[in-house]
């Protein structure tokens, strides 16, 4: 089998156990962020030290533990605002549906965000990132599947799924999201989440497809029973 040429990373940030990815090409050496939260200098300065150009980030979505900012009067550091602050011409890839919120969120311009469609590709190098389009947890959610792995922020979870009880979720589109999308993709996918809930920090979808119970709830009417 061919080499694939993917650069991936995974490392753990912030007091909210967050997880960020690095997304690369090791041909040549260009690398994206994804959720650029908590430390801007240890990201930049790991892309550095393994040989990479860091040329912008992916957002997974608008929540501050993924791009910075402010909620609940709660500040995050880093984030998209900072990593543009560092890296000027950055491009910060966002669902359409989550970009006046990141803006609003993080502080960065409108002008500074490229806004995306389900089943957009971003293309790093050679390696190219498909987007999935995910809502449920917010409005504009996306995963990123790349070479078999499926980065899913707060869309899916080793052992559950992402919060659908604060402002702009929907529990009816994140069991579509979780069911019609994420349970359709092959067995053998690696599920990269956003948060290091669980004590494994990956694992491979067709062995969640029957451990998780959150993708394998029958109809969405015991779904919203489930999800209260
Ligand atoms: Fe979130």
């Amino acid at each position: 089998m061919p080499e694939s040429g993917l650069f991936f990373e995974q490392m753990s940030l912030g007091p909210m156990q967050n997880f960020i990815y690095l997304i690369g090409c090791k041909k040549t050496r260009a690398c994206l962020v994804v959720d650029p939260a908590w430390d801007i200098d240890a990201l930049v300065t790991r892309a550095s030290e393994a040989g990479y150009d860091l040329r912008g980030a992916l957002v997974t979505h608008y929540h501050p533990d993924h791009v910075g900012g402010s909620f609940f009067g709660f500040k995050v550091p880093g984030g998209v605002a900072e990593l543009l602050e560092q890296v000027p011409d950055a491009a910060i890839h966002v669902n359409k549906l989550e970009a006046e919120g990141l803006a609003k969120i993080t502080g960065v311009p409108l002008s500074a965000l490229q806004t995306h469609e389900s089943g957009d590709r971003v293309q790093i190098g050679e390696i190219e990132i498909q987007l999935i389009h995910t809502p449920g947890h917010t409005p504009g959610s996306q995963c990123f599947l790349v070479d078999g792995k499926l980065v899913s922020g707060d869309t899916l979870f080793i052992q559950g799924c992402g919060r659908v009880d604060l402002p702009g979720a929907n529990p009816e589109d994140m069991y579509r999201s979780l069911t019609q999308k994420l349970a359709l993709l092959p067995d053998d996918t690696v599920l990269y989440p956003g948060h290091h809930y669980d004590p494994k920090p990956s694992e491979q979808l067709g062995v969640l497809k029957r451990s998780n119970h959150y993708l394998r709830v029958p109809d969405m009417d015991t779904w919203l029973a489930m999800m209260g």
